[in-house]
């Protein structure tokens, strides 16, 4: 962590937490196994950002295309989540760590759903970080919600076509307030966006490794952000722009 340059900390990270399948299968375990020992990395990676200093985490913990899993996973990641919930309220409270969802939230299982309004509202207060929950989540639904909901306030007058800016297109997303993620890490060497953030990530940094979630510990989210903090963010400019722009 003292290798960390605390200066530049990426503000938001959000993680496709992947591998959870292979590493039970490495472990001759159930699948399950790899989602509960997965559920450890979240708790160890949450408690790792908050020490650092990160201000906001996304997890995709549930994509809207986990649904077509075998129902007994569903199930059983659905009561890890909740489990999860349950138990986290108070580090979350005594670490001052806000709860938030993105995703269609309305159509989890109402246990779920219940204890996740919960924790948000209970957390509402809280400053030092927020932990934003992806469930039921997939950014082109999300992108064709927002395009609905303004043609519909289009239609009623309440926005005009010039006023349909990046910021205003922004806050008809669930995202609405949460800065863009500056890094997105996905581990198990995969290498797809899978239907996530698309719209915000257009200037995220990628980082991909070959670690399974249930392996991703602080020591290797320390890696992916010396790995950030070695990247030149340009945001479209030339080097001499971006250093001329910071003189
Ligand atoms: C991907 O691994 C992981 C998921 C689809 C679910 C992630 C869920 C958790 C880490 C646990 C519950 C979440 C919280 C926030 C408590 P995979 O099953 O696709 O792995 P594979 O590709 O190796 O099969």
């Amino acid at each position: 962590m003292d290798q960390v340059d605390k200066s530049n900390l990426p503000r938001h990270i959000a993680i496709i937490m992947d591998g959870n399948g292979r590493w039970a299968q490495n472990h001759s375990l159930g699948r399950i196994a790899g989602h509960r020992k997965g559920t450890e990395s979240v708790r160890s990676i949450v408690e790792a950002c908050r020490r650092i200093g990160i201000t906001y985490l996304t997890l995709y913990a549930f994509s809207s295309e986990n649904w077509s899993r075998p129902e007994k996973e569903v199930n059983a990641l659905m009561a890890l989540l909740e489990r999860y919930l349950k138990s986290e309220l108070k580090t979350m409270t005594k670490n001052s760590i806000r709860l938030l969802a993105i995703g269609e939230t309305g159509a989890l299982p109402s246990r779920v759903r219940g204890v996740l309004d919960e924790t948000i509202a209970k957390t509402a207060g809280n400053t030092e970080m927020t932990l934003i929950l992806a469930l039921n989540y997939g950014s082109h639904d999300e992108i064709l919600q927002a395009v609905r909901k303004i043609a519909e306030d289009a239609k009623m007058g309440v926005i005009e076509s010039p006023a349909i800016t990046e910021e205003s297109f922004a806050d008809y997303l669930h995202t609405k307030g949460i800065p863009d993620p500056d890094l997105l890490i996905r581990t198990s060497g995969e290498y797809r966006l899978s239907n996530f953030l698309l719209w915000q990530m257009a200037y995220t940094e990628f980082y991909f490794t070959e670690t399974l979630w249930p392996d991703f510990r602080e020591e290797q989210l320390i890696e992916a952000i010396l790995e950030y903090q070695k990247r030149e963010r340009r945001f479209g400019l030339t080097s001499d722009q971006l250093q001329k722009k910071r003189s």
